[in-house]
């Protein structure tokens, strides 16, 4: 018989070292957004691209974000320095050891195509370096990643159709899309042709929803695209009655705490909505967004949440990682292993909680 995690015997002390140690899938990244100021530079140097910054540090001083489009802008800036496929794989590479670092399992990375096609690389370019830092995380690292292609719902849902039509000489290499970008005045309804067809196709679809936007934009991801996962959706908060069908349901809400304080949609982490969801019994995931602006990993964004949210614990902590390897689109079988080491770490926390200590 399997045995329950007493999490009431694990002390706050543990949490670190056990947070640091957990397997973890990261289901919200956007690849472009781990892009740090370093490789920026190196990448502009490399491409003889000019950069409106004269320094690294002039740089990370202009990461003073008021709200979405503020930091969209900065964003869509830092990805003019991605031209050959060595750059792209480069930046994936990159993430992928932080990733390894902070004991994530599994990566789903989302990537913005149209920001690179709208510059003149071909969408084939993109796609094939990205992929190839996926194969070298898992021989390398053991590290497993997979690609979503999200689409730019500032952009149109004919260019939305155009892209899909390029990127399916690459479908073995993506295994789901997303809709990401500026949410006010872009609901998702917008979209609803071209995620039918991507359903058609087999993706997996999911959705920025209820970031910005409001609540009714997370029920038109539901039920006109059909998502699977709804990226943010904090704003959910805001409706007793959405908040009951998205726990009925068990959809997963890929939430990102530092990127909502940094980003203005929350005023700090200790007021972030996150342990509300939990209690709520909603699938909640914790995950980094756009790490290199937002000032965090995914390790860190756990760390800094659980330091502001003295209600939040070992069984929080379970439930987090857990969430996220279960709402992944990894295959049943590599989830149950994950979830059993999990197990393992937990059932051990609890067992002999003087013998932990913060440790990577
Ligand atoms: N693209 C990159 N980060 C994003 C975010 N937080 N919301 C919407 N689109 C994005
Ligand atoms: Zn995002």
């Amino acid at each position: 018989m399997i045995t329950e995690i007493d999490f009431d015997r694990i002390p706050r002390s543990a949490l670190p070292g056990l947070l640091a140690r957990a397997p973890k899938a990261e289901l919200h990244i956007h690849i472009e957004g781990s892009l740090e100021p370093e490789l920026i530079f190196a990448l502009a140097a490399r491409n003889g691209v000019a950069l409106p910054y004269d320094s690294v540090e002039a740089l990370r001083a202009a990461y003073a974000f008021t709200d979405l489009q503020s930091f969209l802008d900065i964003y869509y800036a830092g990805a003019s320095v991605l031209l050959h496929e060595q750059d792209f794989y480069d930046m994936a590479w990159a993430y992928f050891e932080k990733a390894a670092r902070d004991h994530v399992v599994h990566a789903e990375l989302f990537f913005d195509p149209q920001t690179h096609t709208a510059r003149g690389v071909a969408i084939g370019t993109v796609i094939e370096g990205l992929s190839r830092a996926c194969v070298d995380a898992q021989a390398r690292l053991g590290v497993s990643g997979a690609l979503i292609l999200c689409f730019l719902r500032h952009l149109s849902e004919e260019d939305a159709l155009a892209t899909l039509d390029e990127a399916l000489p690459y479908r073995a290499h993506f295994i789901g899309v997303g809709l990401d970008s500026s949410e006010r005045d872009h609901p998702p309804s917008k979209f609803a042709r071209v995620f039918a067809r991507c359903g058609e196709l087999g993706l997996h679809r999911v959705a920025h929803a209820g970031e910005e936007g409001p609540p009714a934009y997370i029920e038109e991801a539901l039920d006109l695209l059909k998502v699977e996962r709804i990226d943010h959706g904090v704003r959910a908060i805001e409706s007793p009655a959405l908040m009951q069908r998205l726990a009925r349901e068990r959809m997963p809400l890929t939430v990102c705490p530092l990127s909502n304080v940094k980003l203005c949609v929350v005023a700090n982490l200790a007021e972030h909505p996150l342990p509300q969801l939990l209690a709520a019994g909603l699938a909640v995931t914790v995950n980094s967004d756009d790490p290199a602006y937002f000032g965090g990993y995914l390790n860190q964004n756990l760390q800094e949440l659980f330091d502001a949210q003295p209600n939040c614990g070992a069984r929080e902590l379970y439930q987090l990682a857990r969430n996220s390897l279960e709402a992944s689109f990894a295959s049943s079988q590599c989830q149950a292993a994950w979830v059993s080491a999990l197990d393992t770490q937990f059932r051990q926390a609890a067992a002999a909680p003087a013998a932990l200590t913060r440790s990577d």
